[in-house]
């Protein structure tokens, strides 16, 4: 209940223009799993656990597929038990969670940090971008500005540290 709770302060806390672009968005899921097999190449599956109404995780999804990566998602109608299961620590949650290689990857992480993540094999639980700064990947706002924002590695033991900074 607690971590319910804290998320959503966290969301409360955003303003009404980023929660705007997480709103009903009619992004067809049964198209992006319709997506032959042939095209996805070695990529490894990038499995999200979402909820049915939430737009900016579809365009989350859509810059993963443009990054090469294969993508299966799972809506839900709570993400809580997931982010528990794979180690998401308290405080640290975004509106969708995926899985890849064996790591999570919650919220809006760059492709291209995840592709580093998997290279560079670390002994982590995963990456993640806590709430959801404007101008990450499926967070972009019409007049193309990103504001400061950290990828953290999540350490086995639950501790973070930046991986990547993004933005000005
Ligand atoms: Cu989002
Ligand atoms: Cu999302």
């Amino acid at each position: 209940m607690a971590r319910k709770l804290s998320r959503l302060a966290l969301l409360a806390l955003l303003p009404v223009s980023m929660l705007a672009a997480c709103g009903d968005d009619p992004v067809s899921v049964a198209q992006a799993e319709a997506e032959p097999a042939a095209a996805r190449g070695a990529m490894p599956l990038v499995v999200v656990h979402k909820t049915e109404a939430c737009g900016c995780c579809e365009a989350w999804v859509t810059h993963m597929k443009r990054a090469g990566f294969p993508v299966e998602v799972r809506n839900v109608d709570n993400l809580d038990a997931i982010k528990e299961r794979v180690g998401v620590p308290y405080a640290k949650g975004s509106c969708h969670t995926a899985e890849v290689g064996g790591y999570f990857v919650e919220g809006h992480v760059p492709a291209d940090d995840v592709k580093r993540l998997l290279a560079e094999k670390p002994r982590v639980r995963g990456l993640t971008v806590p709430g959801m700064p404007a101008g990450s990947p499926g967070m972009e706002v019409p007049d193309g500005t990103v504001a400061p924002y950290d990828v953290e590695l999540v350490a086995v033991d639950g501790s973070t540290a930046i991986y990547a900074h993004h933005g000005p």
